[in-house]
């Protein structure tokens, strides 16, 4: 038997047998891979003696063919067996009972964020973030809170470090800090985020949510301020007329400073804003100190506006009706369950925002 005739034998009953696609690749680079038989014997054409050539050449290409084809055939067959495989073991059974589907809900804080961020972006507020752990220097002094004054006091701030260097923020006032040196006037920015206080009752909790404004130019003056509040009061709340009062106040860093109540009575057990002669107060704000933007390097000759700091976590309570602050970080699945919001079904108010 020639060579050429012992290797097709050979092959094709191992290609015959059954086999799967890596042994089929296997015997494929055993023939024709670069030190395939079939590869060597087409090598060896050249050395064969010129009466012979020919007969030897068209017996190698007709068994090369045969062989090739068997492997392209076999390797067809056995990839239509993997895909009926398959078929079969994923079979959809339609008659099984559908598995339910649990939808998550929004915090009311996340929905309140939002709402916010997108009642202060329609006037233009752009929204700005800061870390929840911050240094002193952002916190209070660059704030103009002297080292002696009460807000800095361990019962109040959760320090990280002896030295005091390191501290929960206690209001969101140094994300203004931070944008100031990090930018240049002017300035008219919101920064929403969480801020903490070793305080606890049915109002207080040690973790609560503000949202700092900050509009600086060169003309900004109260009236601005007043507009502004009176608006986004409007907005959030969904009424036409609001009641509100600023409260002369001390800041260290505004000057003047206010603290602002919004008139509000109760009918059939609800909270009705707007009407009544009840106040509640919801912020703290005024006319950014000089002493401010000198610390951040703007000039109070040239430039002056107003910040606020509102409560998010009493505006949700009120918008929603919910009493007790605590309950909205007990991450009980029942009450966010019935306090939280719909992702695809969100009030009327949001504005698209996404956090
Ligand atoms: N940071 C103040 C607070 O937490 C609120 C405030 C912000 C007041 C900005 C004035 C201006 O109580």
């Amino acid at each position: 038997m020639s060579d050429l005739k012992k290797i097709r034998d050979e092959f094709l009953s191992k290609l015959r047998s059954k086999l799967d696609l890596s042994q089929v690749n296997q015997l494929k680079t055993e023939l024709f891979g670069k030190d395939g038989l079939i590869t060597k014997q087409f090598k060896k054409i050249g050395s064969i003696s010129v009466s012979e050539r020919k007969k030897y050449a068209t017996e190698l290409n007709k068994i090369k063919d045969e062989l090739q084809n068997l492997i392209i055939s076999k390797i067809g067959e056995i990839e239509i067996s993997e895909v009926n495989e398959k078929l079969k073991k994923e079979k959809i059974d339609v008659s099984l009972p559908e598995r339910s589907i649990i939808r998550g809900k929004i915090h009311p804080v996340s929905q309140t964020i939002d709402e916010i961020s997108s009642i202060f972006s329609e006037i233009g507020f752009s929204v700005e973030e800061g870390p929840d752990v911050e240094n002193e220097f952002n916190n209070f002094t660059a704030l103009n809170t002297p080292d002696h004054h009460p807000a800095r006091d361990m019962h109040d701030t959760f320090y990280l470090d002896e030295k005091k260097q390191k501290l929960l923020r206690t209001h969101t006032s140094p994300v203004q800090i931070r944008t100031m040196i990090n930018n240049k006037p002017p300035f008219k920015i919101i920064a929403p985020g969480r801020t903490y206080r070793s305080d606890s009752d049915q109002t207080h909790a040690p973790m609560f949510h503000q949202v700092e404004g900050l509009h600086i130019d060169k003309e900004i003056n109260m009236g601005h301020l007043k507009g502004c509040l009176n608006y986004f009061i409007k907005e959030f709340f969904e009424v036409d007329k609001i009641k509100m009062r600023f409260r002369p106040s001390h800041f260290p860093f505004t000057e003047p400073s206010a603290e602002v109540d919004i008139g509000y009575k109760i009918k059939d057990g609800k909270i009705v804003i707007g009407e009544g002669d009840q106040w509640l107060e919801i912020l703290g704000c005024g006319m950014v100190h000089p002493n401010v933007l000198k610390n951040v390097r703007v000039d109070p000759a040239k430039y002056q506006g107003y910040a606020f700091g509102i409560g998010i976590d009493r505006l949700a309570m009120l918008k929603y009706g919910i009493n007790d602050l605590r309950a909205f970080f007990d991450c009980d699945y029942r009450w966010l369950n019935h306090f939280g919001f719909d992702p695809l079904d969100v009030p009327t108010n949001y504005r698209g925002l996404s956090r």
